[in-house]
């Protein structure tokens, strides 16, 4: 597992990394509009192809967790379809805001890594880009997930994918943990790596999947020939690119499927 570092002002250096997460997450989410604001057709994307096949195996009423639901679309959309949903994030002021614009699902402030569900609880739960956010490794959250998750129970997570063009990018120019104006982002897995922290939680591994290959295409683009990710000409050539770019070396994040034995 690798560490990806991330340039913070002075002043967040000495903030607390739950805190530093809710922070930065909760500008995000207002600088784009808020819950509500973003036309979101999920079935176009990739972790919603990843999730359609466990999804239809559920009945009606099936009790499912998205930790770290962000601004709450999938919670929002699964509860109309159906589904008992909750979206859990860490962030409170995200938290409110979702309350009130999408009444229809159940949103709750939590942490991914001590929700305070009762064991064997959901029927599935998906998390997408979370459980890689805090240094001491995504062991508390995939052993909370366990706990919470039925017997027999499917758990889809997405994390940042330790590609070939990472790997070759970090060979050639070592990251300095140690630089002072940088902090811990989030790890980054191979596909050998994710399945190992699973199993180790107590999970069986059932399959994964590399996703998000056009943005690593444009950040390729980006880093090693300087054509800016907002420019229409780059957008265009990874598109063009894209049906021909190896995943393995230009994903950009991993969806990994796993199963609580029972
Ligand atoms: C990369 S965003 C992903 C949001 C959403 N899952 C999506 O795909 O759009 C990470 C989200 O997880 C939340 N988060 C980070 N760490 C968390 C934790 N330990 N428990 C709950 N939520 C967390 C952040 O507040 C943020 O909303």
């Amino acid at each position: 597992m690798q560490k990806d570092f991330m340039a913070i002002a002075p002043h967040d250096a000495a903030v607390s990394e739950a805190a530093f997460v809710e922070q930065y997450w909760t500008r995000i989410w207002q600088s784009m509009g808020g819950p509500g604001k973003i036309p979101a057709n999920l079935t176009r994307k990739p972790e919603y192809r990843a999730l359609a096949p466990y999804l239809a195996k559920l009945p009606q009423g099936a009790r499912i967790l998205d930790g770290g639901c962000g601004l709450g679309e999938w919670a929002a959309q699964l509860a109309a379809a159906g589904f008992d949903a909750t979206g859990l994030d860490i962030s409170r002021e995200t938290v409110a805001a979702l309350k009130k614009a999408l009444p229809g699902a159940t949103f709750a402030v939590g942490d991914i890594r001590a929700t305070g569900f009762p064991d064997n609880h959901f029927d599935l739960y998906f998390s997408w880009g979370v459980f890689e956010h805090f240094e001491e490794g995504l062991q508390p959250c995939i052993r909370e997930a366990f706990r919470i998750l039925k017997p027999g129970a499917h758990l889809l997570i997405s994390v940042p994918f330790d590609s070939l063009r990472i790997q070759w990018i970090r060979s050639r120019r070592p990251v300095d943990a140690a630089d002072p104006s940088r902090r811990f982002y989030q790890w980054r897995l191979t596909a050998k790596e994710i399945a190992g922290e699973l199993a180790r939680g107590g999970f069986e591994n059932v399959e994964h999947q590399l996703i998000h290959v056009r943005q690593g295409l444009l950040r390729g683009l980006q880093h090693h020939l300087g054509l800016s990710h907002k420019w229409r000409f780059s957008r265009a050539l990874s598109l063009a690119l894209r049906p021909v770019a190896p995943p393995p070396v230009f994903a950009h994040m991993i969806v990994a499927v796993a199963r609580k034995p029972g």
